[in-house]
């Protein structure tokens, strides 16, 4: 293999998965853009992704912080840090997204994904799935979490577009303007937020994020700001795109579809299946921090990294017919959501907010159908989605 390669080319984002089987067949290599390493194979993946040691998350926030902007705060959060700061601050967290916190949510998110499925499939004619649905569940389900009026929840939206727009570049001097004003906005309203929790603790996250831990611990006014700014890059696109994914999937694949309408006992299942053959978190990134071997391959300091979760997730040695989609597949066991102590902190919410919205959804629809010309999908190596979905949907 020694043509250049690019992750990035229209090409490659629109069906990444024939370059991901030659990556896959030549080993970890450099790769365009920017002669990153790419890492395909399931064992390597796991293997950088355990040792945060030598495959460092510090220092990759800089594509978040332009020169045109004074502050940023999501170059300060969890996922941008490395043990012992990781360690402290990931303790301090995880109460807020466990089992017993999402037992609370959980009537609520329903009530949610119920009043947007009913008001899908009321309308007539051809849908647009992700304005009209998948993108309204995650973000309401945020400005839930954090506590907002309902009113904010489209600046939410604005908020999270603009803060994954930065590391993409080029941006014209009035948009510079505009997305320093929208990240001073954010911070604002999180500050409010924060103020007004102080002076009356709720049942909130950022309630739960301002109370003190049983040893008396407690989160800085910036890190606590650092967490809830990388809320929205991590918490709405992701769960946009599984949720529009896995109705493209199953657009395509009309058994499992006509089975997974008939029992809805197996929405579980279709979402595991979904992360792993069209996952919406399609890779993340690290930095060499001593030059390294892996694989045979030498690895110079310095190095920036592509970890290929997507393409793990297609690996024939761990995936037996990797290609296919399968309701059936056993050991589910996944990449999906990361691996070791980066693992997604938000896993078992998203799969919440997937399956009381898929619940909602299909026990209204007896079928429905993809309209439209060819998808245009995300082009981010790190989420990976269709920008626009349109359906057809015949009520049940
Ligand atoms: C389908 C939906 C989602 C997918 C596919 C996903 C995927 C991921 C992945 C792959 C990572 C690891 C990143 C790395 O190793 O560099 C991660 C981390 C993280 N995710 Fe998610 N995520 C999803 C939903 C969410 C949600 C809903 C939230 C919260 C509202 C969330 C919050 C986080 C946080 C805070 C981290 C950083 C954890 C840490 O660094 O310790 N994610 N996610």
């Amino acid at each position: 293999m020694s043509r250049a390669l690019d992750l990035m080319s229209p090409e490659t984002r629109a069906n990444p998965y024939p370059l991901y089987a030659e990556l896959r067949q030549a080993g970890i290599r450099p790769i365009e853009p920017g002669g990153m390493w790419a890492v395909s194979r399931y064992d390597d993946v796991v293997a950088v992704l355990k040792d945060s040691r030598r495959f460092s998350s510090e220092g990759l926030g800089q594509g978040f912080l332009p020169p045109w902007l004074p502050r940023n705060p999501v170059t300060q959060s969890l996922v941008m840090k490395d043990p012992p700061q990781h360690t402290r601050l990931r303790g301090r967290v995880s109460r807020a997204f466990g089992p017993a916190a999402l037992a609370v949510l959980e009537p609520r998110i329903r009530a949610i994904a119920e009043e947007l499925a009913e008001r899908l499939v009321r309308r007539e004619g051809e849908v647009d799935f992700m304005a009209e649905f998948s993108l309204q569940l995650p973000v309401r389900v945020l400005g839930l979490l954090f506590g907002l009026e309902p009113a904010q929840y489209p600046r939410l939206k604005e908020w999270a577009d603009d803060l994954v727009s930065l590391p993409a570049g080029r941006h014209p001097p009035e948009e510079q303007a505009r997305l320093r004003e929208s990240l001073a906005s954010l911070e604002r309203c999180f500050e409010g937020l924060i103020e007004a929790r102080r002076a009356a603790l709720g049942d909130d996250l950022v309630s739960e994020l301002i109370r003190p831990d049983a040893d008396g611990s407690v989160l800085s006014h910036d890190e606590l700001i650092s967490f809830l700014f990388s809320l929205l890059p991590a918490g709405v696109e992701t769960t946009v795109y599984l949720l529009a994914n896995t109705m493209v999937v199953l657009s395509e694949h009309p058994e499992e579809r006509a089975r997974v309408l008939a029992d809805r006992g197996l929405i579980p299942r279709l979402i595991e299946e979904v992360l792993r053959y069209e996952p919406s978190g399609h890779s993340s990134l690290r930095l060499v921090t001593e030059d390294t071997e892996l694989s045979g391959v030498r690895l110079p300091r310095g190095a920036m990294v592509v970890v290929l979760l997507a393409s793990a997730l297609r690996d024939e040695r761990q995936f037996p017919q990797a290609d296919r989609f399968l309701l059936d597949r056993e050991k589910p066991s996944h990449l999906a959501f990361g691996h070791g102590i980066h693992y997604c902190l938000g896993a078992l919410l998203a799969r919440l907010e997937a399956r009381l919205g898929l619940e909602a959804l299909f026990s209204r629809l007896q079928d429905f159908s993809r309209t439209g010309s060819e998808l245009q999908w995300s082009p981010s190596l790190i989420a990976r989605g269709p920008l626009a979905l349109p359906l057809r949907l015949t009520p049940a």
